[in-house]
C-alpha cells in the first residue's frame, strides 16, 4: 500500500520538526558550544547511553511568551533533551540542557519535561541523571520559570532516598540551577564548568568585586573546597564514563540491592604487605587507600570528594563483586582527626549508603575530634553529631576495622558495638583509649608530675603506663567490644565471610514522620 499525499505530507511536517529540534539553537551556535570545547546536549547523550537505547520525550515542546523578543525564538525542545535510556543495560531516566537554546536557560517548559520524566522515574524506581547547563532562571519569562524550579526541587526532594539522583555538570549553572543539583545524591562537575549562586556580572554590580566564573565556582572550588561537587573530571568525556562508572555500585532504588558483578578476585587473597602497613611511629602517617586497595576487589576502588576533607576517605569498592561504601580516617592527612568537613562528608555518604542498601566498612585510626577554638565556633559539636546520627541510623550491614587509634569520640562513633555496629575487628596494633597518652596524663597526673622528685622522668613513667595499657586491642577484646582481633594480611578473607553473613540483616528502626538529623 502507498502513502497518499495526506499521510507524506503529515511525515514530512513531523519530520522537519524532529530535525530543527536536532539542531536545538540551530548550527551556528552548535558551531560556538563546540568551539568553546564543550558538546551539545545529543552529543552528550549519545555518549552516556547505551547506543540506540534513548527514547525521548517533549522533544517538540515549546515555550509561549513573546515578552522580551521570545517569540523569535521558539526552538522545538525549548532547551532541553529528555527521555530514558539504557547505561550498561540498565534502564535510566535522563535530561540534558542545551546551551544553544538561550543559554539553557530553565523555563516552564523544560520544567515541565523534566518533571514528567521525574515523575515516570519515580514510579518505576529508575535512577535520573541531569546533564546540567544552564544560565538559571530564564530572565524573560518571570515569576513563571521561578515558580517553575520549585516543582523540579519538590520532585527532587521525593524521589531524594528511592532513585539515586546523579547531577553532571557540563558549562556554567547559575541561580536556580545549582538548587536541583545540590538536592540530589551526586555532582559531577566536567571540563571548565562552575555552579554560583550569582554570577559575576551580578557580584560586580552589587559589591564591585570582579571575579572569575571559574575562581568563583569551578570544579576546584567545589571538589576541593565547599564539598557542593563530589567528583570532578579534566574533561566532559571522563565526566560521563565517571558517571557510569558510579551508577555500576548504587541500586536502581531503595527496593534493590546494588548488582553484583562477576568476582574475579579470589576471597581468600591475603596482602603480606599489610602486616608491614603500620609503621613503627606511634604518630607516623601512612595512608589508609592502601589498605583499601589491597583489601577489596582489584582496582574497584572509586574514592568519592577525594580533595575535600581529605583527612576522612570515602567512596565505594567491591567486596566478592558485591558493592559496599568505605569510611575510613586517613592518617596522613591532619593525622585522620574529624573536624566539621569530614563530618559532613562522612555522614552524608553513611546515609547514602544506608538509603540504597549498600553496606558500609568503616577503617578506624583516628586521634579523634580536632581541637580548637576554630572547630568549637564552627559548630563541630552540632557537625560532629551527625556523624554518630548517621551511623546509629543506619540499618544496612556494618563492619569496622579498627587498624591503630580508636580515641574517645572517635572510637565510640566510628566502630562500637552501641551504635550498632554489627562486627568489629582490630588489628594487632590497635589503640582503643578514651585520649591521646600525653593528653591523659596530662589530666591525671598533673600534680603528682609537678610534685614528683624528677618531673620529667615521672610523666616518661606515667606515658609508658598508660600506653601499656590502653594501646593495645585486648582489653577492648576481653570485655567483647572487638569481635576478633585478627591479621591485617587476614582482613580480606574475614570481610568477606562477615558480610557474607550479614547479607540478609533485617533491622528496623521505630516508625516516625522523620528523624531531626542535626543538620
Ligand atoms: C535568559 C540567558 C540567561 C538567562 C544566559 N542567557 N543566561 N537568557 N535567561 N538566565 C542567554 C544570553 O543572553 C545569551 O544569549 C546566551 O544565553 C548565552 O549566554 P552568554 O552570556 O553569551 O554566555 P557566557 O558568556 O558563556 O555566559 C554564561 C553565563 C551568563 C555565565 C551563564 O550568561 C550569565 O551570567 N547568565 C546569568 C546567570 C544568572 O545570574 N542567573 C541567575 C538567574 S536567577 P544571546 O542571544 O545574547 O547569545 C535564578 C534564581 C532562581 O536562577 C532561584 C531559585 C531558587
Amino acid at each position: 500500500m502507498t502513502m497518499d499525499g495526506k499521510t507524506k505530507k503529515h511525515l514530512e511536517v513531523l519530520r522537519e520538526m524532529r530535525t530543527r529540534a536536532v539542531l536545538g539553537g540551530g548550527q551556528q551556535r552548535i558551531d560556538q558550544q563546540h568551539e568553546r570545547g564543550k558538546m551539545t546536549a545529543r552529543e552528550r547523550l549519545a555518549l552516556l547511553l547505551d547506543e540506540g537505547s534513548f527514547q525521548e520525550f517533549g522533544a517538540l515542546a515549546t515555550h509561549d511568551f513573546s515578552a522580551f523578543g521570545l517569540d523569535k525564538h521558539r526552538y522545538p525542545g525549548d532547551g532541553i533533551v529528555t527521555g530514558f535510556g539504557k547505561i550498561n543495560g540498565r534502564r535510566v531516566a535522563v535530561f540534558a540542557q542545551d546551551f544553544t537554546v538561550l543559554g539553557g536557560s530553565f523555563s516552564e517548559v523544560q520544567s515541565q519535561k523534566i518533571s514528567r520524566i521525574q515523575d515516570l522515574a519515580l514510579e518505576s524506581g529508575i535512577p535520573v541523571i541531569g546533564l546540567n547547563d544552564s544560565g538559571g532562571a530564564r530572565i524573560q519569562e518571570g515569576v513563571r520559570s521561578l515558580a517553575a524550579y520549585g516543582e523540579v526541587f519538590v520532585r527532587n526532594v521525593l524521589a531524594s532516598g528511592v532513585v539515586p539522583q546523579i547531577s553532571v555538570i557540563l558549562g556554567p549553572c547559575a541561580g536556580g540551577a545549582v538548587y536541583s543539583p545540590a538536592l540530589t545524591d551526586f555532582v559531577i562537575m566536567g571540563g571548565d564548568s562552575c555552579m554560583f549562586l550569582t554570577g559575576p556580572e551580578v557580584i560586580k554590580a552589587v559589591t564591585g568585586e570582579q571575579v572569575t566564573a571559574l575562581d568563583l565556582g569551578g570544579a576546584d572550588v567545589h571538589a576541593g573546597r565547599s564539598g557542593v561537587a563530589h567528583l570532578a573530571t579534566d574533561t566532559e568525556v571522563e565526566a560521563l564514563a565517571l558517571t557510569k562508572l558510579l551508577l555500576s555500585y548504587l541500586p536502581q532504588n531503595n527496593n534493590e540491592d546494588p548488582p553484583q558483578i562477576t568476582p574475579e578476585d579470589p576471597i581468600n587473597r591475603m596482602d603480606e604487605s599489610l602486616n608491614d602497613l603500620i609503621p613503627d611511629g606511634e604518630n607516623t602517617p601512612y595512608d589508609i587507600r592502601d589498605a583499601i586497595g589491597s583489601v577489596f576487589d582489584q582496582d574497584s576502588f572509586l574514592e568519592i570528594q577525594p580533595n575535600f576533607a581529605a583527612n576522612a576517605v570515602i567512596g565505594f569498592a567491591r567486596l566478592d563483586g558485591y558493592s559496599v561504601g568505605i569510611v575510613a580516617n586517613q592518617p596522613c592527612f591532619m593525622s585522620g582527626a574529624l573536624n566539621i568537613d569530614a563530618s559532613d562528608k562522612i555522614a552524608r555518604f553513611i546515609r547514602l549508603c544506608d538509603a540504597f542498601n549498600v553496606p558500609i566498612i568503616t577503617f578506624v585510626d583516628c586521634p579523634g575530634f580536632l581541637p580548637g577554638t576554630g572547630q568549637e565556633y564552627g559548630g563541630v559539636i552540632r557537625h560532629g553529631a551527625k556523624i554518630i546520627y548517621a551511623y546509629c541510623e543506619a540499618t544496612v550491614p556494618k563492619i569496622s576495622i579498627v587498624t591503630r587509634k580508636a580515641m574517645g569520640g572517635a572510637y565510640v562513633a566510628m566502630g562500637s558495638k552501641q551504635m550498632r555496629n554489627d562486627v568489629t575487628f582490630a588489628w594487632p596494633t590497635a589503640q582503643i583509649a578514651v585520649m591521646g597518652a600525653e593528653a591523659a596524663v596530662r589530666v591525671l597526673f598533673r600534680q603528682e608530675i609537678k610534685s614528683a622528685p624528677d618531673p620529667a622522668l615521672r610523666e616518661q613513667e606515667l606515658l609508658a603506663e598508660y600506653r601499656e595499657k590502653f594501646f593495645n586491642p585486648y582489653r577492648a577484646a576481653d570485655v567483647g567490644q572487638i569481635d576478633e582481633v585478627i591479621e591485617p594480611r587476614e582482613t580480606r578473607p574475614r570481610l568477606v565471610r562477615a558480610l557474607e553473613v550479614l547479607r540478609t540483616k533485617v533491622q528496623m528502626n521505630p516508625a516516625k514522620k522523620h528523624g531531626l538529623t542535626p543538620i
